[in-house]
């Protein structure tokens, strides 16, 4: 069979990061290799504190790098001007943060809906595409919620549905799981890893939960701020 040539999404070479607290320095990477595919789930994991979210932030161009490169479909965001990062962020990328960052003030559906008013579309015409991905979440009882009257695990859906609904090429979950039960994260999952293959997506997910590990195409074990190694078996990914 004729194998098709991926697409390279995404880049790192050489990263290094080190954050300045005060007078103390904490280098969180030290030098990361690693890249995505044009429609590959990889899945990023390591203990706490090995540099997963400074690496994930990187790449989603919310923070910058010391040394080395990091390029997203090519371009070297952090050479972007502040105007152009917000503009390729807003069409590129889509990211769930490890807090979620709702918007407090706004309903579950208003929260959903701020990706594609932000790229041009009516907002009627927006708060319904967002009801729609909140009912394939779960959520259409909840549309017209305010974050704090949500569950953990229903405001880190509804973060989910805001990373998803402008149908981003690279999609970074920070522990997309980690307020679900199983039976949600399975189905979280499994529309993810729908995106990945039907639309040619760019997933890389951090986590630590082991249950859905077999939904990712690669598994990255990082430490102490490097990629340690990458797996391709999620049986493999367990054992180290
Ligand atoms: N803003 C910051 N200022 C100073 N040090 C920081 C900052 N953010 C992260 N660090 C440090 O950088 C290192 C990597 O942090 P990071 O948040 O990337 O880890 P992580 O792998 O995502 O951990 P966790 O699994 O707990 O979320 C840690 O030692 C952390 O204390
Ligand atoms: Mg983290």
């Amino acid at each position: 069979m004729k194998q098709q040539k991926l697409t390279t999404a995404v880049q790192c070479s050489k990263v290094i990061k080190t954050y300045t607290d005060g007078t103390t320095k904490v280098t969180a990477l030290r030098g990361v290799e690693l890249d995505i595919k044009e429609g590959e789930l990889l899945m990023l994991a390591g203990p706490s504190g090995c540099g997963k979210t400074t690496l994930i932030s990187i790449i989603a161009g919310i923070l910058d790098h010391d040394s080395g490169t990091c390029q997203v479909f090519g371009h070297k965001v952090s050479e972007f001007s502040p105007l152009e990062r917000i503009k390729f962020r807003a069409k590129n990328i889509g990211f769930v943060f490890q807090a979620f960052n709702l918007m407090p003030t706004l309903t579950a559906s208003e929260n959903v809906a701020v990706p594609l008013i932000i790229n041009g579309m009516e907002r009627h015409a927006a708060t319904l595409k967002a009801n729609e991905i909140l009912a394939q979440m779960g959520l259409s009882d909840k549309t017209h919620s305010l974050p704090v009257s949500l569950s953990g695990g229903q405001q880190q859906r509804v973060a989910i549905a805001r990373a998803l609904i402008h149908d981003p090429r690279l999609i970074v979950c920070d522990e997309p799981t980690s307020a679900l039960d199983g039976e949600t994260g399975q189905l979280i999952l499994g529309i993810m890893k729908k995106i990945a293959m039907d639309q040619k997506r760019s997933l890389i997910v951090v986590t630590h939960d082991i249950r859905i590990y077999p939904f990712a195409d690669r598994i990255a074990l990082m430490e102490d701020g490097k990629i340690k190694k990458i797996v391709t078996s999620y049986k493999d990914a367990i054992k180290n």
